[in-house]
Protein backbone atom coordinates (compact mmCIF):
# COMPACT_ATOMS: atom_id res chain seq x y z
CA UNK A 1 0.00 0.00 0.00
CA UNK A 2 1.16 3.63 -1.18
CA UNK A 3 -0.39 6.83 0.48
CA UNK A 4 0.77 10.45 -1.34
CA UNK A 5 -0.15 13.48 0.87
CA UNK A 6 -1.74 15.99 -1.17
CA UNK A 7 -1.10 19.38 0.52
CA UNK A 8 -4.10 21.67 -1.38
CA UNK A 9 -5.62 24.32 0.20
CA UNK A 10 -7.79 21.04 1.92
CA UNK A 11 -5.13 18.80 2.71
CA UNK A 12 -5.90 15.02 2.00
CA UNK A 13 -4.43 11.03 1.60
CA UNK A 14 -4.45 9.58 -1.62
CA UNK A 15 -4.46 5.42 -0.49
CA UNK A 16 -3.22 3.12 -3.21
CA UNK A 17 -3.77 -0.79 -2.90
CA UNK A 18 -4.98 -3.87 -3.95
CA UNK A 19 -8.67 -4.90 -2.42
CA UNK A 20 -8.89 -1.40 -0.52
CA UNK A 21 -12.84 -1.56 -1.11
CA UNK A 22 -13.12 -3.56 1.21
CA UNK A 23 -11.81 -1.79 4.12
CA UNK A 24 -13.57 1.83 2.37
CA UNK A 25 -15.54 2.27 5.33
CA UNK A 26 -12.54 1.91 7.85
CA UNK A 27 -10.28 3.95 5.96
CA UNK A 28 -13.31 6.62 5.65
CA UNK A 29 -13.06 7.06 9.60
CA UNK A 30 -9.38 8.61 9.73
CA UNK A 31 -10.97 11.42 8.14
CA UNK A 32 -14.58 11.63 8.11
CA UNK A 33 -16.52 10.21 11.78
CA UNK A 34 -19.33 8.26 10.93
CA UNK A 35 -22.44 9.75 9.37
CA UNK A 36 -25.01 9.44 6.74
CA UNK A 37 -23.56 9.11 3.48
CA UNK A 38 -24.61 8.73 -0.13
CA UNK A 39 -22.46 6.26 -2.82
CA UNK A 40 -22.79 7.78 -6.14
CA UNK A 41 -21.89 5.27 -8.78
CA UNK A 42 -22.97 4.87 -12.08
CA UNK A 43 -24.85 1.28 -13.52
CA UNK A 44 -21.57 -0.64 -14.56
CA UNK A 45 -19.64 0.26 -11.49
CA UNK A 46 -22.34 -0.94 -9.07
CA UNK A 47 -23.64 -4.27 -10.57
CA UNK A 48 -19.65 -5.00 -10.01
CA UNK A 49 -18.53 -3.07 -6.68
CA UNK A 50 -21.37 -0.95 -4.87
CA UNK A 51 -22.30 -4.02 -2.15
CA UNK A 52 -18.96 -4.43 -1.33
CA UNK A 53 -18.61 -0.60 -0.77
CA UNK A 54 -21.82 -0.22 0.95
CA UNK A 55 -20.96 -3.27 3.11
CA UNK A 56 -17.68 -1.80 4.22
CA UNK A 57 -19.40 1.60 5.03
CA UNK A 58 -21.95 -0.14 7.13
CA UNK A 59 -19.72 -2.22 9.08
CA UNK A 60 -17.62 0.84 9.80
CA UNK A 61 -20.94 2.67 11.36
CA UNK A 62 -22.22 4.81 8.20
CA UNK A 63 -26.11 4.71 7.49
CA UNK A 64 -25.51 4.44 3.41
CA UNK A 65 -28.05 5.27 0.39
CA UNK A 66 -26.92 5.01 -3.09
CA UNK A 67 -27.59 6.74 -6.30
CA UNK A 68 -26.87 5.15 -9.59
CA UNK A 69 -27.52 6.64 -12.58
CA UNK A 70 -26.92 5.39 -16.37
CA UNK A 71 -23.03 5.07 -17.39
CA UNK A 72 -21.21 6.96 -19.81
CA UNK A 73 -20.50 11.06 -20.37
CA UNK A 74 -24.36 11.36 -21.40
CA UNK A 75 -25.69 11.55 -18.14
CA UNK A 76 -22.52 14.13 -16.53
CA UNK A 77 -25.02 16.63 -17.38
CA UNK A 78 -27.64 19.23 -15.28
CA UNK A 79 -30.12 16.72 -15.37
CA UNK A 80 -28.39 14.64 -13.33
CA UNK A 81 -26.74 16.74 -11.24
CA UNK A 82 -30.60 18.19 -10.55
CA UNK A 83 -31.74 14.94 -9.69
CA UNK A 84 -29.08 14.29 -7.01
CA UNK A 85 -28.91 17.14 -5.14
CA UNK A 86 -33.15 16.69 -4.78
CA UNK A 87 -32.25 13.03 -4.21
CA UNK A 88 -29.69 14.56 -0.52
CA UNK A 89 -31.92 17.11 0.42
CA UNK A 90 -35.41 14.18 0.43
CA UNK A 91 -32.94 11.84 2.49
CA UNK A 92 -31.90 14.99 4.61
CA UNK A 93 -28.52 14.66 4.10
CA UNK A 94 -26.80 17.61 6.28
CA UNK A 95 -23.72 19.57 6.25
CA UNK A 96 -22.03 16.93 8.60
CA UNK A 97 -23.05 14.35 6.65
CA UNK A 98 -20.73 13.14 3.45
CA UNK A 99 -20.54 11.47 -0.25
CA UNK A 100 -18.83 8.77 -2.17
CA UNK A 101 -17.64 9.04 -5.67
CA UNK A 102 -17.79 5.00 -6.59
CA UNK A 103 -16.16 4.71 -10.17
CA UNK A 104 -14.51 7.13 -13.29
CA UNK A 105 -14.24 10.29 -13.68
CA UNK A 106 -17.98 10.41 -14.94
CA UNK A 107 -19.08 10.01 -11.66
CA UNK A 108 -16.28 11.48 -9.72
CA UNK A 109 -16.79 15.11 -11.54
CA UNK A 110 -20.53 15.03 -10.72
CA UNK A 111 -20.49 13.42 -6.73
CA UNK A 112 -17.79 16.00 -6.39
CA UNK A 113 -19.94 18.73 -8.09
CA UNK A 114 -22.92 17.90 -5.95
CA UNK A 115 -20.49 17.56 -3.14
CA UNK A 116 -19.04 21.43 -4.02
CA UNK A 117 -23.00 22.94 -4.25
CA UNK A 118 -24.81 20.81 -1.49
CA UNK A 119 -25.77 22.87 1.01
CA UNK A 120 -23.14 25.04 -0.05
CA UNK A 121 -20.48 22.53 0.41
CA UNK A 122 -20.17 19.02 2.51
CA UNK A 123 -17.33 16.26 2.42
CA UNK A 124 -16.45 13.78 0.21
CA UNK A 125 -14.42 10.57 -0.62
CA UNK A 126 -13.41 9.52 -4.09
CA UNK A 127 -12.87 6.04 -5.01
CA UNK A 128 -11.34 5.62 -8.40
CA UNK A 129 -12.33 2.91 -10.71
CA UNK A 130 -10.76 3.52 -14.16
CA UNK A 131 -7.45 4.44 -14.38
CA UNK A 132 -7.74 7.67 -15.51
CA UNK A 133 -9.52 8.80 -12.73
CA UNK A 134 -7.13 7.13 -10.55
CA UNK A 135 -4.11 8.83 -12.16
CA UNK A 136 -5.89 12.18 -13.12
CA UNK A 137 -9.83 13.62 -12.32
CA UNK A 138 -9.89 12.08 -8.57
CA UNK A 139 -6.98 13.80 -7.36
CA UNK A 140 -6.62 18.01 -7.48
CA UNK A 141 -10.18 19.26 -6.64
CA UNK A 142 -12.04 20.37 -10.41
CA UNK A 143 -15.14 18.90 -10.53
CA UNK A 144 -18.01 19.54 -12.72
CA UNK A 145 -20.60 18.81 -15.32
CA UNK A 146 -21.19 19.25 -19.08
CA UNK A 147 -23.71 21.69 -20.75
CA UNK A 148 -25.07 21.70 -24.07
CA UNK A 149 -22.42 24.53 -25.14
CA UNK A 150 -19.65 22.19 -24.26
CA UNK A 151 -17.52 20.26 -21.67
CA UNK A 152 -17.25 20.98 -18.43
CA UNK A 153 -17.99 24.09 -18.61
CA UNK A 154 -20.59 24.20 -15.05
CA UNK A 155 -18.02 23.20 -12.23
CA UNK A 156 -16.25 23.90 -8.80
CA UNK A 157 -12.72 23.66 -7.17
CA UNK A 158 -13.69 20.99 -4.16
CA UNK A 159 -11.10 18.88 -3.15
CA UNK A 160 -12.02 15.77 -1.29
CA UNK A 161 -11.57 14.43 2.12
CA UNK A 162 -9.68 11.26 0.82
CA UNK A 163 -9.19 9.47 -2.03
CA UNK A 164 -9.21 5.56 -2.00
CA UNK A 165 -7.53 3.82 -4.54
CA UNK A 166 -8.15 0.31 -5.10
CA UNK A 167 -6.46 -0.69 -8.53
CA UNK A 168 -7.75 -4.38 -8.25
CA UNK A 169 -11.23 -2.71 -9.61
CA UNK A 170 -9.00 -1.90 -12.84
CA UNK A 171 -8.98 -5.93 -13.67
CA UNK A 172 -12.74 -5.52 -14.70
CA UNK A 173 -11.75 -2.75 -17.30
CA UNK A 174 -12.46 -3.13 -21.07
CA UNK A 175 -9.08 -3.37 -22.52
CA UNK A 176 -9.77 0.36 -24.54
CA UNK A 177 -10.63 1.89 -21.75
CA UNK A 178 -7.15 0.81 -19.58
CA UNK A 179 -5.86 2.15 -22.86
CA UNK A 180 -7.28 5.60 -22.21
CA UNK A 181 -5.67 5.57 -18.83
CA UNK A 182 -2.46 4.98 -20.61
CA UNK A 183 -2.73 7.90 -22.36
CA UNK A 184 -2.85 10.01 -19.84
CA UNK A 185 0.10 7.80 -17.78
CA UNK A 186 1.91 8.86 -20.48
CA UNK A 187 1.42 12.16 -20.99
CA UNK A 188 2.95 12.64 -16.87
CA UNK A 189 6.19 11.48 -18.02
CA UNK A 190 6.28 14.13 -21.25
CA UNK A 191 5.81 16.97 -19.09
CA UNK A 192 8.19 16.76 -16.79
CA UNK A 193 9.77 12.99 -15.39
CA UNK A 194 12.12 11.75 -18.34
CA UNK A 195 13.10 8.97 -15.95
CA UNK A 196 8.93 8.00 -15.23
CA UNK A 197 8.54 8.18 -18.90
CA UNK A 198 11.54 6.05 -19.67
CA UNK A 199 10.19 3.15 -16.95
CA UNK A 200 7.31 2.88 -18.79
CA UNK A 201 8.93 0.31 -21.49
CA UNK A 202 8.28 -2.06 -18.69
CA UNK A 203 4.64 -1.98 -19.50
CA UNK A 204 1.88 0.00 -17.03
CA UNK A 205 -0.12 -3.41 -15.48
CA UNK A 206 3.21 -4.97 -14.48
CA UNK A 207 3.87 -1.63 -11.99
CA UNK A 208 0.45 -0.46 -11.72
CA UNK A 209 0.68 0.66 -7.95
CA UNK A 210 3.71 2.54 -8.51
CA UNK A 211 2.75 3.77 -11.67
CA UNK A 212 -0.38 5.43 -10.16
CA UNK A 213 1.98 6.57 -7.39
CA UNK A 214 4.16 8.53 -9.77
CA UNK A 215 1.03 10.00 -11.30
CA UNK A 216 -0.28 10.93 -8.44
CA UNK A 217 3.09 12.42 -7.13
CA UNK A 218 3.63 14.20 -10.31
CA UNK A 219 -0.09 15.89 -10.26
CA UNK A 220 0.34 16.99 -6.46
CA UNK A 221 3.59 19.12 -7.63
CA UNK A 222 1.40 20.66 -10.34
CA UNK A 223 -1.92 21.08 -7.83
CA UNK A 224 -0.09 21.96 -5.12
CA UNK A 225 1.75 24.99 -6.86
CA UNK A 226 -1.17 26.05 -8.81
CA UNK A 227 -4.57 24.69 -7.60
CA UNK A 228 -6.78 26.79 -8.95
CA UNK A 229 -5.22 26.45 -12.90
CA UNK A 230 -4.20 30.25 -13.47
CA UNK A 231 -0.39 28.39 -14.44
CA UNK A 232 1.19 25.37 -14.12
CA UNK A 233 -1.89 23.84 -14.00
CA UNK A 234 -2.37 24.15 -17.85
CA UNK A 235 0.31 21.65 -18.35
CA UNK A 236 -1.73 18.70 -17.61
CA UNK A 237 -3.59 19.98 -20.92
CA UNK A 238 -0.30 18.14 -22.74
CA UNK A 239 -2.01 16.84 -26.31
CA UNK A 240 -5.62 18.13 -25.12
CA UNK A 241 -6.42 20.61 -27.18
CA UNK A 242 -5.59 18.93 -30.40
CA UNK A 243 -7.02 16.07 -28.77
CA UNK A 244 -10.69 17.75 -28.00
CA UNK A 245 -10.89 18.38 -31.42
CA UNK A 246 -9.99 15.05 -32.26
CA UNK A 247 -13.04 14.04 -30.26
CA UNK A 248 -15.07 16.47 -31.20
CA UNK A 249 -14.59 15.94 -34.93
CA UNK A 250 -15.07 11.82 -34.44
CA UNK A 251 -18.89 12.89 -33.36
CA UNK A 252 -16.88 11.42 -29.90
CA UNK A 253 -16.48 8.10 -31.53
CA UNK A 254 -12.73 8.36 -30.50
CA UNK A 255 -12.24 8.08 -26.82
CA UNK A 256 -10.76 10.89 -24.61
CA UNK A 257 -7.46 8.94 -24.01
CA UNK A 258 -7.07 7.97 -27.96
CA UNK A 259 -7.49 11.49 -28.97
CA UNK A 260 -4.92 12.76 -26.70
CA UNK A 261 -2.19 10.27 -27.50
CA UNK A 262 -3.44 11.68 -31.05
CA UNK A 263 -2.83 14.74 -29.83
CA UNK A 264 0.11 14.57 -28.08
CA UNK A 265 2.12 13.54 -31.25
CA UNK A 266 0.47 16.11 -33.34
CA UNK A 267 2.22 18.98 -31.16
CA UNK A 268 5.58 16.63 -30.36
CA UNK A 269 5.33 16.34 -34.83
CA UNK A 270 4.97 20.13 -35.28
CA UNK A 271 7.70 20.55 -32.19
CA UNK A 272 10.05 18.56 -34.35
CA UNK A 273 9.20 20.34 -37.52
CA UNK A 274 10.46 23.62 -35.86
CA UNK A 275 13.31 22.35 -34.37
CA UNK A 276 12.67 22.59 -31.12
CA UNK A 277 12.17 19.26 -30.13
CA UNK A 278 14.73 16.47 -31.26
CA UNK A 279 13.08 13.78 -33.76
CA UNK A 280 14.55 10.62 -31.23
CA UNK A 281 11.85 11.60 -28.77
CA UNK A 282 8.77 11.93 -31.44
CA UNK A 283 9.72 7.80 -31.95
CA UNK A 284 10.10 7.51 -28.16
CA UNK A 285 6.63 8.74 -27.57
CA UNK A 286 5.52 6.96 -30.66
CA UNK A 287 6.71 3.56 -29.53
CA UNK A 288 5.45 4.20 -25.51
CA UNK A 289 1.73 4.68 -27.17
CA UNK A 290 1.91 1.98 -29.23
CA UNK A 291 2.99 -0.32 -26.57
CA UNK A 292 0.08 0.42 -24.82
CA UNK A 293 -2.41 -0.10 -28.12
CA UNK A 294 -2.72 3.55 -28.42
CA UNK A 295 -3.17 5.20 -31.65
CA UNK A 296 -0.65 7.91 -33.14
CA UNK A 297 -2.11 9.15 -36.08
CA UNK A 298 -4.56 11.46 -37.03
CA UNK A 299 -7.72 10.58 -39.51
CA UNK A 300 -8.55 14.26 -39.96
CA UNK A 301 -7.31 17.46 -41.78
CA UNK A 302 -5.52 20.34 -40.33
CA UNK A 303 -8.13 22.80 -41.23
CA UNK A 304 -11.00 20.34 -39.52
CA UNK A 305 -8.67 20.28 -36.60
CA UNK A 306 -7.94 23.99 -36.19
CA UNK A 307 -11.59 24.94 -36.97
CA UNK A 308 -12.97 22.09 -33.89
CA UNK A 309 -10.13 23.36 -31.79
CA UNK A 310 -10.94 26.86 -32.00
CA UNK A 311 -14.59 26.82 -31.34
CA UNK A 312 -13.68 25.80 -28.00
CA UNK A 313 -15.82 28.00 -25.84
CA UNK A 314 -12.93 28.70 -23.13
CA UNK A 315 -10.33 30.53 -25.47
CA UNK A 316 -9.56 33.53 -24.47
CA UNK A 317 -10.31 36.10 -27.87
CA UNK A 318 -7.69 35.22 -30.63
CA UNK A 319 -5.30 33.75 -28.77
CA UNK A 320 -4.71 30.28 -27.29
CA UNK A 321 -1.72 28.62 -25.18
CA UNK A 322 -0.90 25.25 -25.91
CA UNK A 323 1.26 22.76 -24.46
CA UNK A 324 4.51 22.36 -26.29
CA UNK A 325 7.05 19.78 -25.80
CA UNK A 326 10.44 20.50 -26.11
CA UNK A 327 12.02 17.03 -25.38
CA UNK A 328 9.84 14.22 -23.29
CA UNK A 329 10.30 15.60 -19.78
CA UNK A 330 10.15 19.19 -20.65
CA UNK A 331 6.91 20.66 -21.86
CA UNK A 332 5.90 24.45 -21.89
CA UNK A 333 3.20 26.87 -22.19
CA UNK A 334 3.34 28.79 -25.29
CA UNK A 335 0.68 31.47 -25.91
CA UNK A 336 -0.21 31.71 -29.87
CA UNK A 337 -2.37 33.94 -32.09
CA UNK A 338 -4.70 31.71 -34.37
CA UNK A 339 -2.11 32.17 -37.29
CA UNK A 340 0.26 30.44 -35.73
CA UNK A 341 -1.69 27.51 -34.31
CA UNK A 342 -2.91 26.97 -37.65
CA UNK A 343 0.18 26.87 -38.87
CA UNK A 344 1.43 24.72 -35.81
CA UNK A 345 -1.72 22.21 -36.31
CA UNK A 346 -0.38 21.51 -39.89
CA UNK A 347 3.10 20.88 -39.29
CA UNK A 348 2.07 18.00 -37.10
CA UNK A 349 -0.43 16.66 -39.59
CA UNK A 350 2.05 16.54 -42.41
CA UNK A 351 3.99 13.86 -43.07
P1 LIG B 1 -16.12 7.05 -17.15
O1 LIG B 1 -16.31 7.49 -15.76
O2 LIG B 1 -17.25 7.29 -18.10
O3 LIG B 1 -15.75 5.50 -17.15
C1 LIG B 1 -15.61 4.85 -18.39
C2 LIG B 1 -16.48 3.61 -18.45
O4 LIG B 1 -15.90 2.60 -17.64
C3 LIG B 1 -17.91 3.80 -17.96
O5 LIG B 1 -18.78 3.14 -18.82
C4 LIG B 1 -17.91 3.12 -16.59
O6 LIG B 1 -19.18 2.58 -16.26
C5 LIG B 1 -16.90 2.01 -16.80
N1 LIG B 1 -16.20 1.57 -15.60
C6 LIG B 1 -15.71 2.34 -14.61
N2 LIG B 1 -15.01 1.60 -13.76
C7 LIG B 1 -15.07 0.33 -14.19
C8 LIG B 1 -14.49 -0.89 -13.74
N3 LIG B 1 -13.69 -0.95 -12.71
N4 LIG B 1 -14.77 -2.03 -14.44
C9 LIG B 1 -15.56 -1.98 -15.56
N5 LIG B 1 -16.08 -0.86 -16.04
C10 LIG B 1 -15.83 0.29 -15.36
O7 LIG B 1 -14.83 7.71 -17.84
P2 LIG B 1 -13.38 8.03 -17.33
O8 LIG B 1 -12.52 7.82 -18.52
O9 LIG B 1 -13.05 7.37 -16.06
O10 LIG B 1 -13.46 9.60 -17.03
C11 LIG B 1 -13.74 10.52 -18.04
C12 LIG B 1 -14.33 11.76 -17.40
O11 LIG B 1 -13.37 12.31 -16.50
C13 LIG B 1 -14.67 12.87 -18.38
O12 LIG B 1 -15.95 13.36 -18.10
C14 LIG B 1 -13.62 13.94 -18.12
O13 LIG B 1 -14.10 15.24 -18.38
C15 LIG B 1 -13.34 13.72 -16.66
N6 LIG B 1 -12.02 14.18 -16.22
C16 LIG B 1 -11.96 14.98 -15.12
C17 LIG B 1 -10.76 15.41 -14.65
C18 LIG B 1 -10.71 16.25 -13.40
O14 LIG B 1 -9.63 16.72 -13.05
N7 LIG B 1 -11.80 16.41 -12.71
C19 LIG B 1 -9.56 15.05 -15.29
C20 LIG B 1 -9.64 14.22 -16.39
C21 LIG B 1 -10.89 13.79 -16.86
N1 LIG C 1 -6.85 17.03 -15.62
C1 LIG C 1 -6.61 18.42 -15.59
C2 LIG C 1 -6.50 19.01 -14.22
O1 LIG C 1 -6.74 18.39 -13.22
O2 LIG C 1 -6.16 20.16 -14.14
Amino acid sequence: MTTVKINASTPYDVIIGTNLLDTCGELSTRVIKPCKTCIVTDDTVAALYLDRAKKSLTNAGYDVISFVFPHGEASKNTATLIKLLEFLAKNRLTRSDCMVALGGGVVGDMCGFAAAVYLRGIKFIQIPTTLLAAVDSSVGGKTGVDLVAGKNLAGAFHQPSLVICDYSTLNTLPENIFADGCAEVIKYGVINDKAFFDSLRMGIRPQIESVIAECIRNKRDVVEEDEFDSGKRQLLNLGHTVGHAVEACSNFEISHGNAVAIGMVTVMRAAVKCGICPEADLNSLICSLRREGLPTECPFKADEIFEAATADKKRQGDKITLVIPYSIGDSRLVTMTLTELSDFIAKGLSK
